[in-house]
């Protein structure tokens, strides 16, 4: 199990705040001793680490704000060092939802439970109404809207993209962004403000049965007509496509010749509930490293 710091210190990597002296992008990455039973080797493993990192921090892009950049190591192909973590204080999340949202959920319960080490702090969406923002509310969880809303009671509410990435990063001062049901397109504006700091789940294999007009039952549908045996939900980062970012994490569940597409929904969806959370743990924790072709890899937490 990861060793955690009593909340609110203000160690390790993401200890540092905006303004607070960041190096340059490409610099050293500052780093203070975390309070640990065997201090010197966590110290020796992290700077294994980094050292094994270098080569693709430095072919990551330099223009990466600071924040998102801190998760972001890398390992040649075969060669993962042995590692341990630093402590740090809680990752701030914000999650877009457009439905019931009980990937969000999911996420916030884990956040509550201590299984990640973050903390929600807005929830986007595009639809004021839905499940996904009433909790939020009940829960004292920040809500925005995006995109501006055209019809019905809520007409006229809703942030510009710039307003959202505005918002986001300097009001809320969101480190990473979790998409959780959301159903826009996602402004490139805010792929940019959050590179490689930015998942989706997919409740398909992808790259099958996924891309524009693959969502929801439409999934599932798609997959028990092609016959297929296997379906599942993947985690992915996100670029300016549909899903065809990254993947992080891939679950499988078997579909059956007698399945429904309901049935197979509610298999995929209670895998989604423990993979995305997985996930959102190793983003926050730092347990996510960038091969040399882009492929991200997880670590598992010891
Ligand atoms: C999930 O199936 C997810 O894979 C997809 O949208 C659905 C959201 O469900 N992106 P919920 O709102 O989290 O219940």
């Amino acid at each position: 199990m990861l060793q955690r710091q009593a909340a609110g210190a203000q160690l390790g990597l993401r200890g540092a705040r905006r303004g607070a002296g960041l190096p340059s992008p490409c610099g050293p990455m500052p780093r203070r001793a975390a309070p640990a039973p065997n201090p010197s080797a966590r110290a020796t493993q992290l700077d294994a680490l980094r050292a094994a990192s270098t080569s693709a921090l430095h072919a990551s892009p330099c223009s990466q704000p600071a924040r998102a950049r801190r998760c972001v190591a890398a390992a040649a192909h075969g060669s993962l060092p042995e590692y341990t973590l630093e402590a740090r204080p809680p990752a701030r999340l914000a999650i877009f939802v457009s439905g019931g949202g009980s990937n969000m959920k999911a996420i916030h319960a884990a956040c509550l439970d201590g299984r990640i080490n973050g903390e929600v702090v807005a929830v986007v969406s595009d639809i004021p109404s839905c499940g996904g923002v009433s909790y939020a509310r009940e829960h004292g969880i920040p809500t925005l809207t995006y995109p501006l809303v055209k019809k019905g009671e809520a007409a006229g509410q809703g942030l510009t993209a710039s307003q959202l990435v505005d918002g986001l990063r300097n009001t809320y001062d969101a480190e990473f962004v979790l998409l959780a049901g959301y159903l826009k397109l996602i402004p490139g504006e805010l792929c940019r403000a959050f590179p490689r700091a930015m998942l989706n789940i997919h409740p398909g294999l992808l790259p099958s049965f996924g891309g524009k007009g693959y969502y929801g039952e439409r999934v599932h549908k798609a997959v028990v007509a092609s016959g297929a045996r296997f379906t599942g939900p993947t985690v992915h980062f996100v670029d300016e496509e549909f899903d065809t970012g990254p993947i992080l994490a891939q679950r499988v569940v078997p579909v059956y010749p007698t399945d429904t597409p309901k049935q197979v929904a509610a298999r995929v969806l209670k895998e989604e509930h423990a993979v995305y959370p997985h996930c959102v743990a190793a983003l926050c924790d730092g347990r996510i490293a960038w091969r040399e072709d882009g492929v991200p890899i997880l670590w598992e937490a010891k």
